[in-house]
């Protein structure tokens, strides 16, 4: 008898569903919230209404597409943190509901762990163990994945997260949320080292981006001063600089721990992962250092249910089911 399994994620501002089936993914629902642009940032109890408005097409679509139906499921998961409490009640509840409903095993999710289980979609994938740098809007670390269900962290950031220093840099060049992505854009036409932004000394494996969000702060306040057009005549190569400095800060480090760990094969993971810049630096690192390097694809980079539906999967296949008065944590440890 085939697995079946439909996953939820709602940790943040991504409305998606996901259908699984004997580890392979049968459908990918995300529904993404433009609510939050005119804002500059997500606004949390806005990404609950969303979500609420939301969740019943998204779940029935990835039904849908998946060919099949609740009652062919044989558990429903849902991501149970870190993220957002609003947003994430509404998917735990929601799972939770239709799990009574349907008298289904329920399994819970932590959504960074999902975000490096994302490697596992495709047909190409990572042997374990591997080193997984994991950057998103919350969290930059860097991961020993020793098995699917069975990760250490071995070095994160003191302060902001990979996905912050992007978003927050876009954020003084007047750009709107969420700026990762248009920074890449840009940066593909600007000249990276037309600027030149200091690098942290930070110890071990661990990573620091609020020193640079002050020094892009300073460096764009002194040049306003001499040229108020400083930042339109010159926002690809200020692009192209920042984003530069991000992954050379990342790549030294993903560096670092794999030659202490002595391990070859090397993935990203998480929204940051989409960053053209990063993907062409960690494919260059790789021919250069004799890795094996694994990207996910686009629509997995960001948050996704298809990630949830596959960490599910090996927790299905684990036993790992969780009870039904189960309840989300926005700072979830990590397991
Ligand atoms: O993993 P994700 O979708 O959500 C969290 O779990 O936080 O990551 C979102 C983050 C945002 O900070 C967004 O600006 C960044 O990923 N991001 C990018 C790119 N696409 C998304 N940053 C740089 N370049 C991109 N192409
Ligand atoms: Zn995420």
């Amino acid at each position: 008898m085939p697995v079946h399994i439909l996953a939820i994620e709602s940790s943040c501002d991504e409305t998606s569903a996901a259908v699984i089936c004997d580890g392979t993914l049968r459908s990918n629902v995300t529904a993404t919230q433009s609510i939050h642009e005119k804002y500059g940032g997500v606004v949390p109890e806005l990404a609950s209404r969303e979500h609420l408005l939301r969740i019943i097409p998204v779940v029935d679509s990835a039904l849908q597409q998946a060919g099949t139906a609740l009652s062919a499921m044989n558990a429903i998961a849902y991501t149970a943190g870190p993220g957002l409490i609003g947003s994430l009640l509404v998917g735990s509840s929601f799972a939770k509901s239709l799990a009574l409903a349907a008298n289904l095993p329920l399994i819970t999710v932590h959504h960074m762990q999902a975000h490096i289980l994302a490697h596992f979609i495709s047909d190409r994938r990572p042997s374990f163990p591997f080193i997984c740098l994991t950057v998103s809007g919350g969290h930059t670390q860097l991961v020993l994945v020793k098995d699917y269900l069975d990760m250490e962290v071995i070095g994160e950031t003191r302060d902001d997260a990979a996905g912050e220093a992007f978003d927050k840099t876009a954020a003084l060049l007047n750009l709107p949320y969420p700026g990762g992505p248009l920074i890449d854009r840009y940066a593909r036409e600007g000249n990276p080292k037309a600027f030149h932004f200091p690098e942290p000394v930070v110890p071990h494996l661990d990573f620091s981006f609020s020193g640079l969000k002050t020094s892009i702060r300073y460096f764009l306040q002194d040049q306003l001063k001499k040229d108020s057009a400083f930042v339109q005549k010159n926002l690809k190569d200020i692009c192209a600089s920042v984003q530069h400095r991000i992954v050379t800060m990342l790549l030294q480090k993903l560096g670092r721990a794999a030659s202490y760990y002595n391990i070859s094969h090397v993935a990203i993971s998480g929204g940051v992962s989409a960053n053209t810049g990063l993907r062409k630096a960690l494919q260059d690192a790789g021919e250069a250092n004799g890795w094996n390097v694994f990207i996910p694809e686009f629509e997995y980079c960001t948050d996704n249910a298809g990630m949830i539906a596959v960490a599910a999967y090996y927790k299905f296949l684990a036993g790992e089911t969780a009870p039904l008065d189960s309840a989300p944590s926005p700072s979830l440890s990590w397991c």
